[in-house]
């Protein structure tokens, strides 16, 4: 017998009960055309769609939200469309991680406060599939993820564009004088073919694919190319899925464990995954009540190698991912450095969802005999400028700059750095450290993705394409460099960073972990003494609450009073 009936779903009490209210909500549902019998006894399901014209690589979810109401309604299920705040990568300013935990919160009291019994998560854009899934473990009612998939491999002139990776590399090679207007122009009609996420392994990819390891889509679905028929597909299996999970009270702490979290790591870690990720992972698990630090990164890095080849760490994109067997394929081939026990929204294991897996291309999926970086893509650094920790993704940089002392050239904002980074006559070298600082959680604020801080002009013309670079700000995952990022706690609330200054040597060992300041305790002391706090960024509106509840980037960056705590009571329904 399944573990839920008609008359203990959430949704009952809305609908279910013979009262004055529920009159008001079950006529109101006949206002808009539907029978009772289309939602007497049903579960019902909320599909939170962050679909929006402002989103491209959400632009499909209009038609395929269709898809999934056609396997809600074929389950037996009764679908019912929330829209959602979209958090649209390209356009939102100053950074979609300032608004992530907004969605989080639209989410979490969109389940509450409504009839759902269950719901369907449409994301993949960046910072959506965090925030929708964080929202879902503080709500715990059942959820499945249904990811959108990355857009086609770009096309410019027959060379393959990768979304992100090659707007920066291009970019440099015009300001270096190497390629014309006019070919800037044609990348611009060429780098984004079909709607989708980025197809590099930017942050949407990595997400994607770690919500699919957590146990929160159906097998194989976070690589599906977004205009591929198998998408829609897998939309309306979802759709049949959900419903399933509502009869049988498959719960999010039921997926959520420490081995799920592991695995989930170590796909993000196997995948070459963005930098991102890891702030969005310490979120969710903070926010399923397991405890995660930095730490944990580093460890599982220590064992598990790099074999997607997808760019920015490998060569390839996420459509050649696909064909060469997709996430099951890999973690497949990552074999025991999985644990195949875990429970996945599938009602099956994560170990069965892998049956019949196999990699099709040994190039794009390698074995774990020829990786594509050998262990270590993810390094925690700690030492007197990062004393909660720093990370860097030393897979993507230049490997004469993991060990390194230079000197400090520091800007205090983005817009200091990019007037002063253009200047012929800047006195910089190529062993010079440039460190942005005022960019993090509070900040920027929001921690905005500055952290691969341009290589000066005089010295992109001499053919540097690689510096060391420090700050407390994020990277896109689709960026590269030797990028030292998420320094914690940042400048803006007085990390040592803030007391760095023009000249001072900084030293880097990613080997021995380390970060520091060569600079004596006494005058780091003194400095200390005269820094003057800076004023919040934003001193009204959701910024200000933003500031005052936001964690630093080794917590999360989530607010304080969403963390885990006590189940909140059920709404009266009066
Ligand atoms: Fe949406 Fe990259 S801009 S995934
Ligand atoms: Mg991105």
């Amino acid at each position: 017998m399944m573990p839920k009936s008609p008359e203990n779903l959430r949704s009952h009490r809305w609908f279910g009960v013979n009262d004055l209210r529920s009159f008001g909500h079950r006529s109101r549902l006949l206002q808009m055309g539907y029978e009772r019998a289309d939602f007497m006894g049903k579960p019902v399901i909320g599909i939170f769609n962050t679909w929006s014209d402002i989103n491209p690589c959400h632009a499909h979810f209009k038609v395929r939200v269709e898809e999934v109401k056609r396997g809600i309604w074929q389950a037996g299920g009764f679908p019912l469309e929330l829209p959602a705040m979209t958090l649209s990568e390209p356009f939102q300013k100053p950074t979609t991680m300032l608004y992530r935990n907004f969605l989080a919160m639209e989410v979490e009291e969109g389940m509450r406060s409504y009839p759902i019994d269950g719901a369907v998560l449409m994301g993949g854009c960046d910072k959506t599939g965090p925030a929708l899934l964080m929202g879902a473990l503080s709500a715990d009612l059942p959820a499945i993820f249904v990811p959108a998939g990355p857009m086609l491999r770009g096309n410019w002139r027959g060379k393959v564009l990768g979304s992100g990776s090659d707007t920066w590399k291009y970019w440099d090679e015009k300001r270096a004088g190497n390629i014309t207007e006019a070919d800037w122009r044609e990348m611009e009609q060429g780098i984004a073919r079909s709607h989708g996420t980025c197809m590099t392994m930017g942050t949407a990819a990595t997400m994607m694919s770690v919500i699919e390891a957590m146990g929160f889509s159906l097998p194989g679905s976070s690589s599906i190319p977004a205009p591929d028929s198998n998408h829609p597909r897998m939309a309306s299996e979802s759709g049949r899925r959900i419903v399933e999970m509502v009869w049988e009270d498959l719960l999010p702490s039921k997926i959520v464990t420490p081995a799920a979290i592991d695995n989930a790591i170590s796909v993000h870690q196997a995948m070459g995954g963005s930098t991102n990720g890891i702030i969005h992972i310490l979120a969710m698990a903070h926010r399923a009540g397991l405890d995660l630090t930095l730490e944990r990164f580093d460890k599982i890095s220590q064992r598990v190698p790099v074999i997607a080849n997808v760019r920015p760490s490998g060569t390839m994109l996420m459509e050649d991912f696909y064909y060469a067997g997709g996430l099951t394929a890999l973690m497949a081939e990552l074999g025991d450095l999985i644990d195949g026990s875990c429970l996945t929204a599938s009602g099956r294991t994560l170990g069965e969802g892998l049956a019949g897996a196999a990699v099709h291309n040994a190039d794009v999926i390698r074995p774990l005999s020829n990786p594509v970086y050998p262990r270590g893509g993810t390094a925690v650094l700690k030492g007197n400028l990062a004393p909660d920790g720093a990370v860097m993704k030393p897979s993507a940089a230049e490997p004469r700059f993991l060990k390194h002392r230079g000197p400090a050239l520091v800007f205090d904002s983005y817009a200091e750095m990019k007037a002063t980074v253009e200047s012929d006559d800047l006195d910089v070298t190529v062993d010079h450290v440039l460190v942005l600082r005022n960019a993090g959680p509070q900040g920027g604020p929001g921690m905005p993705e500055w952290g691969m801080l341009p290589i000066p002009k005089k010295l992109v013309r001499q053919g540097v394409r690689d510096m060391l670079r420090l700050s407390d700000a994020r990277m896109s995952g689709t960026s590269y460099g030797a990028c030292v990022l998420h320094i914690a706690p940042e400048s803006h609330v007085g990390g040592p960073l803030a007391l760095v200054r023009n000249g001072d040597f900084i030293v880097l060992d990613v080997e021995a972990r380390r970060l520091d300041l060569d600079v004596d305790e006494a005058t780091l002391a003194r400095r200390r003494a005269e820094w003057i706090p800076r004023e919040p960024r934003l001193a009204r509106g959701y910024g200000a609450m933003f500031a005052r509840h936001v964690s630093q980037a080794n917590e999360g960056c989530d607010f304080d009073f969403l963390a885990a705590g006590p189940p909140l009571p059920e709404p009266e329904i009066y």
